[in-house]
């Protein structure tokens, strides 16, 4: 596929020992140009290189520097299946907002035994025990949704999955309301600055980085306290929180966690983890929208206690609206090889999660919502990766899957969704996720 888009003639012979590997072909416009197309016009520079440069080509932009681009399935399967000597996280990521002991953060020995340690809290019975959380959360939120009324439902959507977030991480008892508060203004600025290299302290003064930095001691504080208090909690070992599984762990050596990666950690999963889920769950009701069949089988399928189309429907709108549009890595050993292609030590690369997703020779018709593609099936890496693939592969992947079935079920058999041919919402880029733009406007009534 790739040998059908990518124009090898465009491309330079590499200055290597090995005469067959080529440079990808660049994109010859100023940085800041290209920065522009690649932070605001993303879909429309990327789509437009593409059809120049093929499936595979260079771009130079601020905070990523010069970055490979590759949208090739066979490509992307080699970054997805590439070692961590080879490939690490890309720099810089998220653990600018979350801190430098996030799991964003991590490579390594350091990173595995971290995704070891979390692993068992987003599998198997965790997630059937988070099911009852997430649909008590559902219900308290669409307690008071207006009748009849428009109203922009990625507003609830971000409150039930972080109030899930909290109690998952916490547990039932803690006292959450502080965090509540401070969370989603952190957030929002938090993702317009995730990719931004943090300045000096002394120079935050004056900048929005001061209102991160306040948000920050605010939430040590907080977790501080939460973190003391599981310590000091005779029943530890029987508590099946996050906090409690980070609390309790031992390194090899049989050292504790630190307060602060823990902290780290928590707020990681807060904000890996609930404005994601949030933002697919406003798609899904703004397709259900605009798709009455689609709305109509997957309310008679929850009356008869299925949910093999709602998962169907769940792996399509993660395709057809991809929330995460980039997953990026550093070249970490000398050169890092796809194919023909050399690329240096220390280059970026990025995948195109959504040319992938919006592939034709993959997905027919790719622009429309079609629930059926992935009826019997289960979606696989490269031609589906909303969670991105390889070493780090979105570590909440299930729990979105879980939770996103949950909340649509359970909004789908208390309330009837009004269908109508509304002109489809833009997608708005929040800095991290893309949402819909008019926040998923919809209109419901109580069914019974
Ligand atoms: C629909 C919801 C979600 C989407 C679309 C999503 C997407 C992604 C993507 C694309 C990545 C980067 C993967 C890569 O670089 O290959 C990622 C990483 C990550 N996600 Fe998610 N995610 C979602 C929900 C969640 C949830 C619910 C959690 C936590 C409970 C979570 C925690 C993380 C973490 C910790 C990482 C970093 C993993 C690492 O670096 O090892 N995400 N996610």
């Amino acid at each position: 596929m790739g040998d059908r888009v990518t124009d090898p003639a465009r491309a330079i012979a590499c200055e290597t020992s090995t005469p067959n590997r080529l440079k990808p072909p660049t994109v010859r416009l100023p940085k800041l140009v290209q920065g522009a197309g690649f932070a605001v016009f993303r879909r429309a520079a990327m789509r437009n290189w593409t059809k120049q440069h093929g499936h595979i080509f260079e771009i130079n932009v601020p905070f990523f520097g010069r970055s490979v681009v590759v949208s090739d399935p066979a490509l992307v399967r080699s970054v997805c299946t590439a070692s961590g000597d080879q490939l690490i996280n890309v720099q810089p990521n998220m653990s600018n907002l979350f801190g430098p002991r996030s799991v964003f953060g991590l490579d390594g020995s350091e990173h595995r035994d971290r995704r070891r340690l979390l692993a068992p809290a987003f599998h198997g019975q965790s997630l059937n025990r988070y099911e009852k959380v997430i649909e008590e959360e559902t219900l308290r939120e669409s307690a008071n949704w207006p009748a009849g009324k428009e109203f922009r439902i990625l507003e609830p959507m971000n409150r039930i999955t972080l109030n899930v977030m909290l109690r998952v991480i916490f547990g039932a008892d803690a006292e959450l309301e502080r965090l509540r508060a401070i969370v989603p203004p952190y957030m929002k600025l938090g993702q317009r600055m995730a990719f931004v290299s943090a300045p000096p302290v002394w120079t935050r003064r004056h900048s929005p980085w001061r209102k991160l930095d306040e948000f920050r001691r605010a939430f040590d504080r907080i977790v501080g306290a939460l973190i003391a208090h599981a310590e000091a909690d005779p029943r530890l070992g029987d508590r099946t929180d996050i906090l409690a599984l980070l609390v309790r762990s031992r390194r090899g050596n049989g050292t504790r966690m630190s307060r602060r990666d823990i902290s780290d950690e928590l707020l990681t999963l807060i904000g890996a983890g609930h404005e994601t889920t949030a933002s697919a769950l406003g798609w899904a009701f703004e397709r259900l929208r605009r798709h009455p069949d689609v709305l109509a089988e997957l309310v008679s399928e929850v009356d008869e206690g299925g949910n093999d189309f709602r998962r169907a429907t769940i792996f399509e709108l993660l395709r057809v609206r991809t929330v995460i549009d980039v997953a990026g890595r550093g070249v970490s050993s000398p050169n890092f090889d796809l194919r023909e292609w050399r690329i240096p030590h220390a280059r970026t690369v990025l995948v195109r999660i959504a040319d992938l997703h919006e592939n034709p020779e993959i997905y027919p018709h790719p622009e429309r919502f079609d629930p059926y593609r992935f009826c019997g099936t289960r979606p696989a890496a490269p031609a589906w990766l909303a969670f991105g693939g390889g070493t780090h592969r979105c570590i909440g992947a299930d729990f979105a899957i879980t939770e996103m079935d949950v909340v649509l079920g359970t909004v789908l058999r208390n309330f009837r969704l009004q269908t109508d041919a509304a002109a489809d919402e833009k997608s708005y880029f929040q800095g991290v996720a893309h949402t819909p733009k008019r926040g998923g406007l919809v209109v419901v009534n109580r069914r019974r």
